[in-house]
């Protein structure tokens, strides 16, 4: 399974990546918004930091607007991914992009049908806004069974990106589901490692190493 870090904030992309545990990154207009940072800027700044797919987000909502947005994303670095909003304009651009190499990710996925519909259009990624179906009372997680189910069953090459990820659990979920991989915030991704006996038993380890050096000969 690969991870992603969902963020724009190079300091946390670094602090992850030194991690050794990350694939990838994913950002979005809230990201970049957070950061204060422009696209054009901080995207070629991440790829230097991650060595694997960087996904970077068109704001256009026309197909042709998308097409010229997103060509020039991929321009910045090899490791571009585009980010296209799951829309009818959106998907049509995807079908070109595709046919250009320019590799994916279908952003604001929240049905089946929409995931079946990216797949279809070629999305490498489709990205499943898990966090956002469970603020509604229903269960995000169910939607990434079946949009691994109807990958599955017709042999679609798009990865399952489960994204909007709030907590561990949801990472443990996606894994067993099968998704390809998740984009995870750096304070969940942090959480993953965590784990008391962990702790205590370090603890304990230590306290008898300094125990045994003063008596062991
Ligand atoms: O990757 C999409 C993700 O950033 C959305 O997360 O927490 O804003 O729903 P959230």
């Amino acid at each position: 399974m690969k991870l992603f870090i969902d963020s724009a904030d190079l300091k946390e992309i670094k602090d992850c990546v030194e991690m050794g545990v990350v694939d990838g990154c994913t950002t979005n207009p809230s990201l970049l918004a957070k950061v204060g940072r422009k696209i054009e800027t901080v995207i070629p700044e991440i790829c230097e930091i991650v060595d694997g797919p960087v996904s970077a987000e068109v704001v256009a909502i026309d197909a042709e607007g998308i097409l010229k947005e997103g060509r020039v994303l991929a321009k910045l670095h090899k490791n571009v991914v585009v980010k296209v909003p799951l829309i009818a304009e959106g998907l049509k651009a995807v079908k070109v992009f595709t046919k250009e190499g320019i590799k994916t990710n279908v952003t604001l996925c929240f049905s089946a049908n929409q995931a079946l519909l990216a797949a279809k259009a070629g999305a490498t990624y489709i990205s499943p806004f898990i966090g956002r179906i469970d603020d509604t009372s229903h269960e995000g997680m169910k939607l990434i069974e079946d949009i691994v189910a109807i990958y599955e069953n017709f042999g679609f090459e798009t990865q399952v990106l489960t994204a909007s990820v709030r907590s561990p659990l949801h990472v443990v979920q996606a894994a067993l589901l099968g998704s390809h991989c998740a984009t995870i915030p750096a304070s969940i991704l942090k959480l993953l490692l965590k784990h008391p006996l962990t702790d205590s038993g370090l603890e304990k380890f230590l306290e008898d190493t300094k125990k045994n050096a003063e008596k062991a000969k």
